[in-house]
Formats: C-alpha cells, structure tokens, sequence
C-alpha cells in the first residue's frame, strides 16, 4: 500500500526585503508517496532549494498547503516544528561545512545527533550507517583528514542517523569531481532501494538520468515530470551506459488542479495560430487541440 509523504497543494513562498518582495513559490503542486526517489531540476533561482526548506521546517511557507509524513507544516507550532526537523528529515547540503564537527572524529560526528534523540545502541546503529556509506575504515578519522567526497558521505550518515522518514539532499554531488558524485549518488539509490524516500535536488544531468522519477521546476511551479523507461530500470547499476547520451526517460506536462496544461513553446508552434483560440475535442480517449477551421 502506498503512503503520501509529501502532498504540497498551491504552495506559495513570498521572499519580503525592504525594496521588493520575490516570489520564489508561485503555486507548486506535488505529490510525493513513500518509497520513492525523486530528483528536482531547474534552472538557478526556480525556487528548488526554497521548497526543499519549507519541506525540511527551515523556513515557513506563505500560502497553500504543506503535508509531510502526516504532519502539516502550517499548523505545526515552534516546539512540534523542533521535534519535526529531528525525527521526520534528514537534511544533506552541498556545503556539509554546516552539520559537522572538523575535531571530533567521524564516528563521534554521526553520534552526536543521536543524543538528542533516545536512539539506542547508538555506537552499533553508527557503525551501521557508516558501512552503508562505505566508510567504515575511516570511523576513528577527524573530520578535518578527510577529502569533501568522503565528508559528503559522513554527511549523509548523519542526516540518517535519527532514521528520518524522508531524506532531503539539496545539490549534494555540487561540489565533488564526477567519479565522487557517481559514488555518493550510488549511495542514496541504494539507500532508496532500502525503501528511504529521498528528495534530492540535482544540477547534474547525467545523474538525474538514473532516476525513476525527474521533476522540473519553473518560475516556482512543476512545470514537466520525466520517468524513467521500462527497460531502464533495472540498468541503473551499468557502468557501460553512458548516461548523458541515453534517452532515459519519458517526458510528461503537468495538468494543475484547475486542469491547465502548458503547451510547450515547439507544438504551439507547429499549430501556427491566428489568434489565441485552440479546438479541442475527445477522440478514442485522445485529447485532440488543433487550429480553428477558418
Ligand atoms: N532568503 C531569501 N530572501 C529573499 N529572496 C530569496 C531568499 N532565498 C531565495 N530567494 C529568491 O527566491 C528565488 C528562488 O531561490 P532558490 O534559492 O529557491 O532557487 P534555486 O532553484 O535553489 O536556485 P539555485 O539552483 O541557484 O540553487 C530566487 O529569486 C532567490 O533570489
Ligand atoms: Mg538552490
């Protein structure tokens, strides 16, 4: 049976300074059911890391609606949103620089969190998570020693370690070379595969090529969705696939609750219009819009 975990609804963020207000959320529509690997897309200031805060109770939405795992982001108060950010997320950023401790060692680094929280065994569940991200030989390591892919890695062991129902990643391969990132992106996949449902915001084409599912982000709406093909799926692993030249996945529009779709600029095109009016009809269960006889 599958579960919602994130149900946004006309979402709306408004970025108040002293000169101008920016509206970074512009009514986004999102479902996201548990178990599920999704990346986000979108080209810089669309709104991506925005969401992902209001997802992760970093910053409070301005209007819509906001349900994660059950708990509603608008009503929740200052103490439950406290309790929230612990046990419901787990966050990764790009810079980890913000969630670790450069003189404590990588173990003591991923039990620190843990102690806000009654995990129990903590050293055992720490041990566990770093074997998952493949640096169990580096657990008596300050952080400071370790390269940023390897500090990436206990980054995500972190954000892991109160065993959150959702994990967020915002550009977590930003700012490691391409072998780095294929590793790390190793990680969450297999982490997926565990059952995790993982948010992850990428730049990187050739990695959002192995996803299941690929959502766009435009001007702070969904604006497209590409899912990934059939026979793809069970690929993921192939180094052979040269991921940037394979057509991965399949392109779908976005209806919004009002049941508009944007037609992308290429088709309008090609129906070489007179005027703004379209003719649509029902055909075999096809919705068919064309130009207006004259
Ligand atoms: N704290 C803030 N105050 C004012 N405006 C903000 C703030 N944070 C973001 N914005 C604006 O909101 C819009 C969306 O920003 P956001 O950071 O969500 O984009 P993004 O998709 O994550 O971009 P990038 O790919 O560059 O990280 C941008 O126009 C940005 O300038
Ligand atoms: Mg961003």
């Amino acid at each position: 049976m599958s579960e919602v975990m994130i149900q946004a609804d006309g979402l709306v963020k408004i970025y108040k300074t002293k000169q101008t207000e920016v509206l970074a959320l512009q009514g986004l529509d999102l479902t996201v059911e548990q178990g599920e690997l999704t990346a986000l897309i979108g080209n810089s200031g669309s709104g991506k890391s925005t969401f992902l805060n209001m997802i992760g109770g970093l910053d409070r939405p301005s209007a819509g609606s906001l349900v994660v795992g059950g708990k509603n982001l608008f009503t929740m108060t200052e103490r439950e949103l406290v309790v929230y950010k612990r046990d419901t997320v787990g966050f990764v950023w790009q810079n980890n620089g913000r969630n670790l401790l450069p003189y404590l060692t990588v173990l003591e680094n991923i039990m620190l969190p843990m102690h806000l929280s009654n995990v129990k065994k903590k050293r055992t569940k720490a041990l566990e998570l770093l074997e998952m991200v493949g640096l169990s030989s580096k657990k008596n390591s300050r952080m400071n020693m370790l390269s940023g892919g390897e500090q990436q890695r206990v980054a995500i062991a972190i954000a892991l370690a109160n065993s959150p129902k959702l994990l967020l990643a915002d550009e977590p391969t930003g700012s490691v070379d391409p072998k780095t990132a294929n590793y790390i992106f190793d990680v969450f996949t297999e982490l997926n595969r565990q059952g995790q449902t993982i948010l992850i915001v990428t730049h990187d084409v050739a990695l959002s090529k192995k996803v299941k599912r690929v959502v766009a982000i435009r001007d702070g709406k969904i604006s497209s969705e590409r899912i990934l093909k059939e026979k793809y799926a069970d690929r993921l692993k192939e180094v052979s696939i040269d991921w940037r030249h394979e057509d991965t996945q399949e392109e779908y529009v976005i209806m919004d609750k009002a049941g508009r779709v944007q037609i992308p600029r290429e088709i309008i095109g090609s129906l070489e219009l007179k005027d703004n009016k379209v003719k649509l009809e029902l055909q075999d269960g096809k919705v068919i819009i064309s130009r207006p006889e004259e």
